[in-house]
Protein backbone atom coordinates (compact mmCIF):
# COMPACT_ATOMS: atom_id res chain seq x y z
CA UNK A 1 0.00 0.00 0.00
CA UNK A 2 1.24 3.26 -1.27
CA UNK A 3 -0.86 6.01 0.14
CA UNK A 4 0.69 7.30 3.76
CA UNK A 5 -1.81 7.58 6.16
CA UNK A 6 -2.96 11.01 7.18
CA UNK A 7 -4.28 11.84 10.70
CA UNK A 8 -5.82 15.62 10.81
CA UNK A 9 -7.18 17.50 13.64
CA UNK A 10 -9.47 19.90 12.64
CA UNK A 11 -9.84 22.07 15.49
CA UNK A 12 -12.94 24.18 13.87
CA UNK A 13 -13.47 27.98 15.83
CA UNK A 14 -11.87 26.96 19.46
CA UNK A 15 -8.52 27.82 20.72
CA UNK A 16 -6.96 30.97 20.68
CA UNK A 17 -3.46 31.44 19.43
CA UNK A 18 -1.46 31.42 23.55
CA UNK A 19 -4.07 28.63 23.59
CA UNK A 20 -2.66 27.21 20.53
CA UNK A 21 0.91 27.00 21.77
CA UNK A 22 -0.33 25.13 25.07
CA UNK A 23 -2.01 22.45 23.05
CA UNK A 24 1.08 21.87 20.47
CA UNK A 25 3.30 21.25 23.46
CA UNK A 26 0.99 18.97 25.43
CA UNK A 27 0.07 17.19 21.77
CA UNK A 28 4.11 17.15 21.41
CA UNK A 29 4.62 15.23 24.48
CA UNK A 30 2.17 13.20 24.27
CA UNK A 31 3.04 11.92 20.63
CA UNK A 32 6.64 11.48 22.36
CA UNK A 33 4.89 9.50 25.07
CA UNK A 34 2.67 7.31 22.74
CA UNK A 35 5.51 7.09 20.66
CA UNK A 36 4.51 7.94 17.59
CA UNK A 37 5.84 7.04 14.47
CA UNK A 38 6.03 9.70 11.55
CA UNK A 39 6.84 7.28 8.98
CA UNK A 40 3.31 4.96 9.33
CA UNK A 41 1.52 7.97 8.97
CA UNK A 42 1.55 11.98 8.66
CA UNK A 43 -0.09 13.59 11.60
CA UNK A 44 -1.69 17.35 10.90
CA UNK A 45 -3.17 20.24 13.39
CA UNK A 46 -5.83 22.53 11.25
CA UNK A 47 -6.29 25.63 13.46
CA UNK A 48 -7.96 28.79 12.85
CA UNK A 49 -5.96 31.14 10.71
CA UNK A 50 -5.30 33.23 13.59
CA UNK A 51 -2.98 30.55 15.56
CA UNK A 52 -1.20 29.74 12.11
CA UNK A 53 1.60 31.92 12.98
CA UNK A 54 2.13 30.56 16.58
CA UNK A 55 2.11 26.95 15.51
CA UNK A 56 4.16 27.50 12.90
CA UNK A 57 7.08 29.03 15.18
CA UNK A 58 6.51 26.48 17.36
CA UNK A 59 6.71 23.46 15.15
CA UNK A 60 9.56 24.43 13.66
CA UNK A 61 11.55 25.87 16.18
CA UNK A 62 11.06 22.53 18.45
CA UNK A 63 11.08 20.09 15.37
CA UNK A 64 7.24 19.03 16.29
CA UNK A 65 6.81 15.81 14.01
CA UNK A 66 3.39 17.78 12.65
CA UNK A 67 2.38 19.07 9.63
CA UNK A 68 -0.45 22.44 9.70
CA UNK A 69 -3.11 23.86 7.65
CA UNK A 70 -5.72 25.65 7.17
CA UNK A 71 -9.73 25.52 7.60
CA UNK A 72 -10.41 27.46 4.41
CA UNK A 73 -8.90 29.35 1.50
CA UNK A 74 -10.16 31.92 -0.86
CA UNK A 75 -10.74 31.18 -4.68
CA UNK A 76 -9.37 34.84 -5.55
CA UNK A 77 -5.59 35.43 -6.24
CA UNK A 78 -5.83 38.95 -3.70
CA UNK A 79 -7.58 41.77 -3.89
CA UNK A 80 -10.84 43.39 -2.45
CA UNK A 81 -12.41 40.57 -0.76
CA UNK A 82 -12.58 41.83 2.80
CA UNK A 83 -12.37 38.53 5.27
CA UNK A 84 -11.18 36.41 2.83
CA UNK A 85 -6.95 34.62 3.19
CA UNK A 86 -5.33 34.18 -0.35
CA UNK A 87 -3.68 30.61 -0.57
CA UNK A 88 -0.30 32.50 -1.17
CA UNK A 89 -0.79 33.69 2.70
CA UNK A 90 -0.96 30.42 3.82
CA UNK A 91 1.66 29.16 1.77
CA UNK A 92 3.99 31.78 3.84
CA UNK A 93 2.94 30.61 6.57
CA UNK A 94 4.33 27.07 5.73
CA UNK A 95 0.39 25.74 5.22
CA UNK A 96 1.06 22.49 3.28
CA UNK A 97 -2.79 21.48 3.48
CA UNK A 98 -5.96 23.36 3.38
CA UNK A 99 -10.05 22.18 4.25
CA UNK A 100 -11.90 22.65 1.30
CA UNK A 101 -15.99 22.44 1.50
CA UNK A 102 -16.62 21.45 4.97
CA UNK A 103 -20.18 20.82 5.70
CA UNK A 104 -20.00 23.60 8.11
CA UNK A 105 -18.91 26.23 5.58
CA UNK A 106 -21.23 24.60 2.92
CA UNK A 107 -24.21 24.93 5.04
CA UNK A 108 -23.54 28.46 7.38
CA UNK A 109 -21.59 29.82 4.43
CA UNK A 110 -23.59 28.49 1.55
CA UNK A 111 -20.74 27.61 -0.26
CA UNK A 112 -21.56 25.66 -3.29
CA UNK A 113 -19.96 23.38 -5.30
CA UNK A 114 -18.67 25.94 -7.95
CA UNK A 115 -17.19 27.43 -5.37
CA UNK A 116 -15.88 24.17 -3.91
CA UNK A 117 -14.55 23.67 -7.40
CA UNK A 118 -13.15 27.10 -7.88
CA UNK A 119 -10.97 27.16 -4.09
CA UNK A 120 -9.01 23.60 -5.05
CA UNK A 121 -8.35 24.96 -8.29
CA UNK A 122 -6.84 27.40 -6.82
CA UNK A 123 -5.25 25.50 -4.19
CA UNK A 124 -3.98 22.80 -6.55
CA UNK A 125 -2.70 25.83 -8.68
CA UNK A 126 -0.95 27.34 -5.77
CA UNK A 127 0.65 23.95 -3.91
CA UNK A 128 -1.65 23.34 -1.64
CA UNK A 129 -2.94 20.02 -0.90
CA UNK A 130 -6.42 20.86 -0.55
CA UNK A 131 -8.49 17.74 1.89
CA UNK A 132 -12.35 18.36 0.01
CA UNK A 133 -15.21 17.68 2.08
CA UNK A 134 -17.93 15.64 0.94
CA UNK A 135 -20.56 13.74 2.84
CA UNK A 136 -24.96 13.72 3.11
CA UNK A 137 -26.99 14.60 5.83
CA UNK A 138 -29.76 12.69 7.53
CA UNK A 139 -32.46 13.20 4.96
CA UNK A 140 -30.31 12.44 2.38
CA UNK A 141 -28.82 9.04 4.22
CA UNK A 142 -32.36 8.00 5.02
CA UNK A 143 -33.82 8.37 1.52
CA UNK A 144 -30.36 5.63 0.59
CA UNK A 145 -29.08 8.25 -1.70
CA UNK A 146 -26.04 8.92 0.09
CA UNK A 147 -23.71 6.98 -2.38
CA UNK A 148 -24.85 9.12 -5.24
CA UNK A 149 -25.34 12.42 -3.58
CA UNK A 150 -21.39 12.12 -2.29
CA UNK A 151 -20.08 10.80 -5.73
CA UNK A 152 -21.96 13.84 -6.99
CA UNK A 153 -20.33 16.12 -4.62
CA UNK A 154 -16.37 14.48 -5.29
CA UNK A 155 -17.29 14.98 -9.33
CA UNK A 156 -18.08 18.89 -9.02
CA UNK A 157 -15.30 19.25 -6.48
CA UNK A 158 -12.55 17.97 -9.08
CA UNK A 159 -14.57 18.81 -13.03
CA UNK A 160 -11.56 20.44 -15.01
CA UNK A 161 -8.46 19.45 -13.29
CA UNK A 162 -5.89 17.17 -15.00
CA UNK A 163 -5.28 13.77 -13.49
CA UNK A 164 -2.07 14.75 -11.83
CA UNK A 165 -3.54 17.42 -9.82
CA UNK A 166 -6.44 14.71 -9.14
CA UNK A 167 -3.68 11.96 -7.98
CA UNK A 168 -2.77 14.74 -5.05
CA UNK A 169 -5.89 15.94 -3.76
CA UNK A 170 -7.43 14.30 -0.02
CA UNK A 171 -11.20 13.58 -0.06
CA UNK A 172 -12.79 13.30 3.15
CA UNK A 173 -15.79 11.51 3.57
CA UNK A 174 -18.20 13.10 6.53
CA UNK A 175 -21.48 12.32 6.95
CA UNK A 176 -22.92 15.37 8.19
CA UNK A 177 -25.28 13.19 10.93
CA UNK A 178 -21.95 11.81 12.49
CA UNK A 179 -20.62 15.17 13.17
CA UNK A 180 -19.81 16.13 16.70
CA UNK A 181 -22.93 14.00 17.35
CA UNK A 182 -21.07 10.96 18.83
CA UNK A 183 -22.63 9.13 16.25
CA UNK A 184 -20.22 7.40 14.37
CA UNK A 185 -21.29 5.78 11.02
CA UNK A 186 -20.22 2.17 11.68
CA UNK A 187 -16.68 1.04 9.38
CA UNK A 188 -18.91 -0.64 6.98
CA UNK A 189 -21.12 2.75 6.32
CA UNK A 190 -18.02 4.41 5.80
CA UNK A 191 -16.05 1.91 3.64
CA UNK A 192 -19.06 1.81 1.68
CA UNK A 193 -18.75 5.20 0.71
CA UNK A 194 -15.14 5.47 0.34
CA UNK A 195 -14.41 2.40 -1.70
CA UNK A 196 -17.81 3.82 -4.00
CA UNK A 197 -15.88 7.11 -4.05
CA UNK A 198 -12.27 5.34 -5.45
CA UNK A 199 -14.30 3.56 -7.92
CA UNK A 200 -15.84 7.10 -8.81
CA UNK A 201 -11.81 8.17 -9.29
CA UNK A 202 -11.00 5.07 -11.35
CA UNK A 203 -13.96 5.49 -13.71
CA UNK A 204 -12.79 9.09 -14.39
CA UNK A 205 -9.31 9.02 -13.79
CA UNK A 206 -8.17 5.92 -14.31
CA UNK A 207 -7.22 3.42 -11.60
CA UNK A 208 -3.51 4.86 -11.14
CA UNK A 209 -4.95 8.13 -10.34
CA UNK A 210 -7.48 6.75 -7.81
CA UNK A 211 -4.93 4.32 -6.19
CA UNK A 212 -2.66 7.19 -4.71
CA UNK A 213 -6.09 9.57 -3.27
CA UNK A 214 -5.91 9.31 0.09
CA UNK A 215 -9.60 9.03 1.59
CA UNK A 216 -10.32 10.17 5.05
CA UNK A 217 -13.28 9.19 7.21
CA UNK A 218 -14.78 11.81 9.20
CA UNK A 219 -17.72 12.28 12.22
CA UNK A 220 -16.92 11.76 16.01
CA UNK A 221 -13.56 9.79 15.45
CA UNK A 222 -12.05 8.56 18.61
CA UNK A 223 -8.97 6.47 19.68
CA UNK A 224 -11.63 3.99 20.87
CA UNK A 225 -13.05 3.64 17.15
CA UNK A 226 -9.70 4.66 14.90
CA UNK A 227 -8.86 0.81 14.22
CA UNK A 228 -11.80 -0.45 13.51
CA UNK A 229 -11.94 1.98 10.66
CA UNK A 230 -8.72 2.09 9.85
CA UNK A 231 -8.73 -1.59 9.05
CA UNK A 232 -11.21 -0.96 5.85
CA UNK A 233 -9.35 -1.18 2.51
CA UNK A 234 -10.44 2.59 1.21
CA UNK A 235 -10.09 4.32 4.12
CA UNK A 236 -6.86 6.18 4.47
CA UNK A 237 -7.35 8.51 7.82
CA UNK A 238 -9.44 10.68 9.63
CA UNK A 239 -10.32 14.16 9.66
CA UNK A 240 -11.14 14.53 13.75
CA UNK A 241 -12.43 17.24 15.13
CA UNK A 242 -13.89 17.18 18.60
CA UNK A 243 -11.42 14.18 19.86
CA UNK A 244 -8.61 16.51 18.47
CA UNK A 245 -8.80 18.92 21.42
CA UNK A 246 -7.80 16.28 23.73
CA UNK A 247 -3.99 15.83 23.02
CA UNK A 248 -3.94 12.20 24.70
CA UNK A 249 -6.74 11.07 23.03
CA UNK A 250 -5.57 12.45 19.68
CA UNK A 251 -1.90 11.51 20.33
CA UNK A 252 -3.33 7.51 20.57
CA UNK A 253 -5.51 7.50 17.32
CA UNK A 254 -2.11 8.15 15.46
CA UNK A 255 -1.07 4.72 16.83
CA UNK A 256 -4.32 3.10 15.14
CA UNK A 257 -1.60 0.44 13.38
CA UNK A 258 -0.59 -1.03 16.46
CA UNK A 259 -3.83 -3.49 16.09
CA UNK A 260 -4.35 -3.05 12.10
CA UNK A 261 -5.58 -6.62 11.90
CA UNK A 262 -3.85 -7.45 8.62
CA UNK A 263 -3.84 -4.27 6.67
CA UNK A 264 0.08 -2.71 6.49
CA UNK A 265 1.37 0.89 6.36
P1 LIG B 1 -16.19 15.58 15.11
O1 LIG B 1 -14.99 14.65 15.17
O2 LIG B 1 -16.24 16.55 16.25
O3 LIG B 1 -17.45 14.84 14.88
O4 LIG B 1 -15.96 16.51 13.81
C1 LIG B 1 -15.70 15.93 12.58
C2 LIG B 1 -15.35 17.00 11.61
O5 LIG B 1 -16.20 17.74 11.18
C3 LIG B 1 -13.94 17.13 11.21
O6 LIG B 1 -13.79 18.03 10.16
Amino acid sequence: MSRKPLIAGNWKMNVNHVEAVGLVQKLAWALGDFKYDPTKAECLVIPPFVDLRSVQTLIEADKIPLAWGAQDVSEHENGAYTGDISAEMLLKLGCSYVIIGHSERRQYHHESDFVVNEKTRNALAKGLTPIICVGEGLEVRRAEEHVPFTLAQVAAALEDRTPEQVAKVVIAYEPIWAIGTGEVATPEDAQEVCGAVRGKLAELYGDEVSEQVRILYGGSVKASTIVALMVKPDIDGVLVGGASLNPDEFALITRFYEASGGKSW
